[in-house]
């Protein structure tokens, strides 16, 4: 996808049309990125099926080439040949690109003990230090600093520990997991995050030969071996677009059914749909919603799984916004994504964070104004809002929905939405 075409693009959403339908998802963004860094982990050739087509997956593709492996895109397949002596130097602009790139730290210091990766940045979303992953590669025997903008690493020899995490985190646990799998001992990691995009990658990893126990809990044990073999792994369904599809069915009064996730993975927000008046329905690979009134108003605190997601926080404003009563939202995970907010009061949601707390008063309908995304969940609860906005919203800066959402607009128009993608104003270009 050409980025920079992205980049001047918007999306114009004219709302009240109700989506009915059938929606099938692809494999979840969050786990895709760390299954492709873990093929650095084995010589030879992997196969990773079920890719989704979003952006940042031929950006981690970029960012395994510079590490010398070959990739190959083909579909929704992606196949990577890892050579026997990675480099272990992962440098702008590629990493910087998007934050999932420090996924490769922990495989490259399994292969090399060594590793220098570019910090991938600030995002819109609030702070998102890497001290615990850090702190977790220390423990096992490395030697770890921030020099000159990077990430730098490096062991004689990584042995096996007892790693306590202060918090769940998502990309440290996959760090550390990654690190271990390779080193020598066996390494416990305690408040391990539980999340499903963890457990496909240590299904992934024991395909490969690791030994890794206790996947989907927060104790996770890991008994290194000398070596991984390449090997052929199906992504899971991707739970936040799913949920996306559900929470737009519940805010237009629609009948949409999702095919291609584990609804497992989706049982409290599914429980919060049921709360706001929708009929749910599982089914073995996905779920049906169908809300037949306006929505009633619900509370969701952000909580690391099997809590309510945080990447779903937007869209949770987004149905609170035009629900029947008043909803008290809590962000506990990333501070910074109540700046979503703003953009929403412009669409004419009668909103006021305080803190870690949003609470949205529910009003009928929202009035369409030109709104902007900062990251890719707050650009799809932009969208819909839109839904049910009067008139037409532009949503500006999507190239950021364009990085977890695949074919967002041709979905959304297949299930009844108004939407249609178009090339910016040349004044807003360059904002
Ligand atoms: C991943 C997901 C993101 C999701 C998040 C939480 C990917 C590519 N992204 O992000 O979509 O919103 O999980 O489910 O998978 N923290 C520290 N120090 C660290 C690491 C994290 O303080 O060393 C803090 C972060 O600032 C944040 C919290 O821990 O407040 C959770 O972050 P984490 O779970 O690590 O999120 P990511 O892996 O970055």
């Amino acid at each position: 996808m050409d980025k920079v075409r992205c980049v001047s693009e918007r999306f114009l959403v004219t709302g009240g049309n109700r989506l009915v339908g059938e929606v099938p998802v692809g494999g979840a963004k969050n786990s895709v990125l760390k299954l492709m860094a873990a093929a650095l982990l084995a010589e030879g050739t992997t196969v990773i099926t079920n890719c989704p087509d979003i952006l940042d997956v031929p950006l981690m593709a970029d960012v395994l080439r510079g590490l010398g492996c070959e990739v190959n895109l083909d579909g929704s397949t992606v196949v990577i040949t890892t050579p026997a002596e990675p480099k272990y130097h992962a440098d702008f602009p590629a990493v910087t690109q998007f934050r999932a790139s420090v996924c490769v730290l922990g495989p490259l210091m399994a292969r090399c003990k060594r590793a220098v990766v570019a910090l991938p940045g600030g995002d819109a979303i609030g702070s998102r230090p890497l001290d615990m992953h850090q702190a977790g590669l220390r423990l096992l025997g490395a030697h770890s600093e921030i020099e000159h903008g990077c990430v730098v690493a490096r062991a004689d020899v990584l042995t096996g520990a007892r790693i306590r995490l202060d918090f769940p985190s998502v990309g440290a646990t996959e760090n550390i997991l990654m690190a271990a799998v390779l080193a020598e001992g066996e390494t416990i990691i305690d408040n391990a995050a539980r999340e499903p995009d963890i457990v496909d990658l240590c299904t992934m990893l024991n395909q490969m030969g690791a030994q890794v126990h206790g996947a989907g809990t927060s104790t996770l044990m890991i008994r290194g071996v000398a070596r991984l073999s390449p090997t052929t792994h199906q992504v899971i369904g991707d739970r936040i677009v799913a949920a996306t599809w559900g929470i737009a069915a519940a805010m237009t009064t629609g009948d949409v059914r999702v095919a291609g996730v584990n609804p497992k993975h989706l049982q409290l927000v599914l429980d919060k749909l049921r709360a706001a008046g929708a009929r749910v329905d599982l089914e073995s690979n996905g779920f049906r919603v169908v809300q037949a009134e306006r929505p009633r108003a619900v509370n969701f605190s952000t909580l690391p799984f099997p809590g309510f997601p945080t990447d779903l926080q937007p869209m949770a404003i987004g149905l609170a916004a035009i629900a029947d009563g008043t909803s008290m939202i809590t962000e506990n995970v990333f501070e910074a994504r109540f700046r979503f907010v703003e953009e929403m009061i412009r669409l004419g949601a009668d909103a006021r964070t305080d803190g870690h707390h949003a609470v949205v008063r529910g009003v009928p309908r929202l009035s369409s104004a030109p709104v902007w995304s900062s990251d890719i969940r707050a650009g799809a609860g932009l969208v819909l809002a839109g839904l049910v906005a009067d008139g037409t919203t532009e949503v500006h800066d999507v190239y950021h929905i364009d990085r977890g959402y695949p074919n967002f607009v041709e979905q959304l128009g297949a299930l009844g939405a108004d939407i249609r993608r178009e090339g910016a104003p040349e004044a807003l270009k360059g904002l």
